[in-house]
């Protein structure tokens, strides 16, 4: 009877805590209900188009949104381009020669401008996009909570500090992610993304040639034939550009493959085979293990995470500004 009390007690107090902890985020459902009631529907359609007419823009829009929070928070600070004393993060190591998808940012905002003029932050409109993209690709959809607004400047040093490196150690993914307020969860949930897309060579080649297994499990060995196909797509010098599926099995859908791949040694990047490879770390292989023996329950957490990641940091009230141009401030455009 007592067993009985404290499992209802322990319920309720469950309950509270998911309906809190949602209530805790300072974006909501409807922002844009009364001022730009079609703006979803206007995202869709033009992320359906960018993607049919170049597949690999859904990964590049996820990325995107990615690269965006982890500096200064979900703030579009990563869409500025240089001006005055602003230094693009578009110039910093990890997005230079990289990251993409910000013509098609330009043009949702033109046409949100259309109907919504000066109400639509570029902020929202890359979340919307990077949720829509995974959805196209066969991905979960989930509502995606509104209201960010945009920053006034941008953080070049940021985007080289905070964005893990692609030959980054576990623990030091671990500390990134943590940096943001993202746990470990979060971490191999998120690095699911890496069912889509692709790499260069740049990002792969010490782990092709250099990647120290002391100390490891080694499972990012077990295939010798996806190294050597690897290793002869990208040489130890030179082809730095020359581009490898993140996931070589189903590269074109968001699926779990990415979680099998890594299992089996088919990780692209060191900071995937070391979500496996780092035998003291049990907690986040088991997380491995459970999201590629079970699709459902990888969507279910990559939803969950992503939500988080999309509440790092925003800026709300009167914080920042709606601009007008997602590439400059608005006291620079006019
Ligand atoms: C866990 C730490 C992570 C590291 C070290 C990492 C690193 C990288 C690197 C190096 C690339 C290839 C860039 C290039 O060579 O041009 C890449 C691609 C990509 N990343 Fe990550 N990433 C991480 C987490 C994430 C997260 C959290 C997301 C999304 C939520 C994400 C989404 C993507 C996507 C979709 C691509 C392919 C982009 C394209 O094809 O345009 N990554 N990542
Ligand atoms: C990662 O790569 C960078 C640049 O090539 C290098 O300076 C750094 O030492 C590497 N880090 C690790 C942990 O291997």
């Amino acid at each position: 009877m007592k067993s009985v009390q404290i499992s209802f007690f322990v319920l309720v107090l469950t309950i509270f805590r998911v309906r809190n902890s949602r209530c805790d985020s300072p974006l909501v459902l409807d922002y844009y209900k009364e001022t730009c009631p079609h703006l979803e529907e206007m995202v869709q359609r033009i992320v359906e188009i960018a993607v049919l007419e170049d597949p690999r823009m859904a990964a590049s829009l996820l990325r995107l949104h990615f690269h965006d929070c982890f500096v200064m928070g979900c703030d579009a600070s990563v869409l500025l381009d240089d001006f005055e004393n602003v230094i693009s993060e578009k110039e910093a190591g990890p997005n230079l020669n990289s990251l993409r998808g910000f013509e098609v940012i330009d043009e949702i905002k033109y046409v949100v401008e259309e109907s919504c003029p000066a109400t639509v932050s570029c902020a929202d409109i890359i979340t919307i996009a990077a949720r829509d993209s995974v959805v196209l690709r066969g991905g979960p959809g989930w509502d995606v909570l509104l209201g960010r607004r945009d920053s006034l400047t941008a953080s070049f040093n940021g985007a080289n500090q905070f964005i893990p490196a692609p030959n980054s150690t576990l623990d030091s993914l671990i500390a990134d992610f943590q940096q943001q307020g993202l746990d470990t969860g979060d971490l191999v949930a998120l690095s699911g993304s890496h069912t889509l897309g692709k790499a260069r060579c740049l990002s792969f080649r010490q782990r092709i040639y250099d990647y120290n297994s002391e100390e490891k499990y080694g499972y990012h060995e077990r295939d010798e034939e996806y190294l050597s196909a690897l290793r002869s797509l990208c040489p130890r010098s030179g082809r730095d550009n020359t581009l490898a599926p993140l996931d070589l099995k189903t590269p074109a859908r968001f699926d779990n493959h990415y979680f099998i791949n890594i299992i089996e040694g088919r990780g692209l990047l060191i900071s995937d085979n070391e979500l496996v490879d780092q035998g003291l770390q049990w907690e986040i292989r088991k997380h491995v293990f459970a999201y590629a023996s079970n699709q459902e329950y990888f969507f279910y957490s990559f939803v969950n995470s992503m939500i988080k990641m999309g509440n790092v940091n925003v800026l709300t009230g009167n914080k920042g500004e709606i601009r007008k141009n997602c590439r400059f401030v608005n006291s620079y455009t006019i």
